[in-house]
């Protein structure tokens, strides 16, 4: 092993944070990959994008390329995007086909994943079709948001997102539509993002323009299963943060077990997703949604939270890579847990643990 033994301890009064070496080095993210990546539910896309038959968009989850598919029977599918040929690339980008046809030497495949054609393979011996179908995954939907799970053994989807379903309160995805998009390339490890996130204990120094909205004094983590929620009413005089109904709607910010977080306030929710490149190089996708986004009132309201957003994430991107060279450090092993501002940061490092001993 490349990285140093980890001892972790339940009891976050107790307990080490995670050694600096599990946030560096090609053989933890390789082990991470395998065991969280590809045995935990992924966001890949939205319902919208496969909303009728072949209809496809691809991703990759883990290491695995994939391909999502709105199938003959309407349904939808998740496949391998590797074709049992020579590994050539089954489909590309997103689009709509009746058939899948591998752009390297042609192999073509069912919308159900089935081999149908292979060009110039007269002569072939001992070679049946039926051994060269596609991989298939699983796939489910939650509101507007499609998600996979390279594990056969996963548990379902609904019962991993448990009651979060309930807790996003009146945003029924299908009804908010994406309004905007931001890719971000943060020279992190990615659990060095996650772990920011998690909590608000760097609110009041990182954020001073989030500090002036939020009510730090009320800032609450919770954490559940394979979820946390964090929590906090807006302030009275906030100007940039539009406030709930009587004050009924505080911002949630969920993250979802390992690289999903997701921003709810009164009036829109976005998604980051949170995908690793190298040890220390990290794509983060933010995505906006909103009801009725063509009105021009609510684009003017878009550019507006997009920007907010925006300052919010410079700032965690300059602490994020600044922590990043901290780790680099020989002087620097671990640290500590707050137990009062930073038990989402220990659970999520529960469950690493609890992934990579499985
Ligand atoms: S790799 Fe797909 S047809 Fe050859
Ligand atoms: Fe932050």
């Amino acid at each position: 092993m490349t990285f140093s033994n980890y001892i972790f301890d339940p009891r976050i009064a107790f307990a080490d944070t995670l050694p600096s070496d599990w946030y560096r080095g090609d053989e933890i993210l390789r082990i991470e990959k395998e065991k969280i990546f590809a045995r935990t539910w992924q966001l890949v896309g939205r319902v919208d994008q496969v909303a009728s038959v072949g209809n496809y968009f691809t991703a990759i989850v883990g290491n695995e390329p994939i391909i999502v598919v709105c199938g003959k029977d309407n349904k939808l599918q998740a496949f391998s995007n590797v074709c049992r040929h020579r590994a050539g690339p089954v489909a590309k980008g997103s689009g709509k086909r009746n058939v899948l046809q591998c752009s390297y030497h042609g192999w073509t495949y069912s919308l159900a994943g089935k081999l149908l054609h292979t060009p110039e393979f007269d002569g072939v011996e001992c070679f049946d079709k039926a051994n060269y179908c596609l991989p298939q995954f699983k796939v489910e939907t939650w509101g507007g948001l499609i998600f996979v799970n390279l594990d056969v053994n996963a548990v379902s989807l609904s019962a991993y997102l448990e009651d979060l379903p309930n807790r996003f309160g009146y945003h029924n995805t299908p009804d908010l539509k994406l309004a905007a998009r931001k890719d971000w390339y943060v020279d992190c490890n990615w659990k060095v993002y996650v772990d920011n996130y998690l909590e608000g204990y760097h609110i009041p120094l990182v954020h001073p323009g989030l500090n002036r909205e939020l009510d730090y004094g009320k800032y609450e983590v919770e954490t559940k299963r394979y979820y946390s929620i964090q929590h906090s009413p807006i302030k009275e005089n906030a100007t940039r943060l539009v406030k709930g109904q009587e004050n009924s709607n505080p911002a949630q910010y969920f993250w979802l077990f390992p690289n999903l977080m997701i921003n709810v306030y009164p009036d829109n929710f976005s998604t980051n997703l949170i995908i690793p490149i190298s040890p220390n190089k990290t794509l983060t996708v933010f995505e906006w949604y909103f009801r009725n986004s063509e009105n021009e009132e609510i684009k003017k309201e878009v550019e507006r939270v997009v920007k907010f957003s925006d300052e919010v994430q410079i700032e965690d991107i300059e602490i994020c890579e600044a922590v990043q060279r901290g780790l680099d450090s020989h002087t620097y092993y671990q640290g500590r847990y707050s137990v009062k501002r930073e038990n989402g940061v220990h659970h999520f490092h529960a469950l690493l643990m609890e992934y990579l001993q499985k």
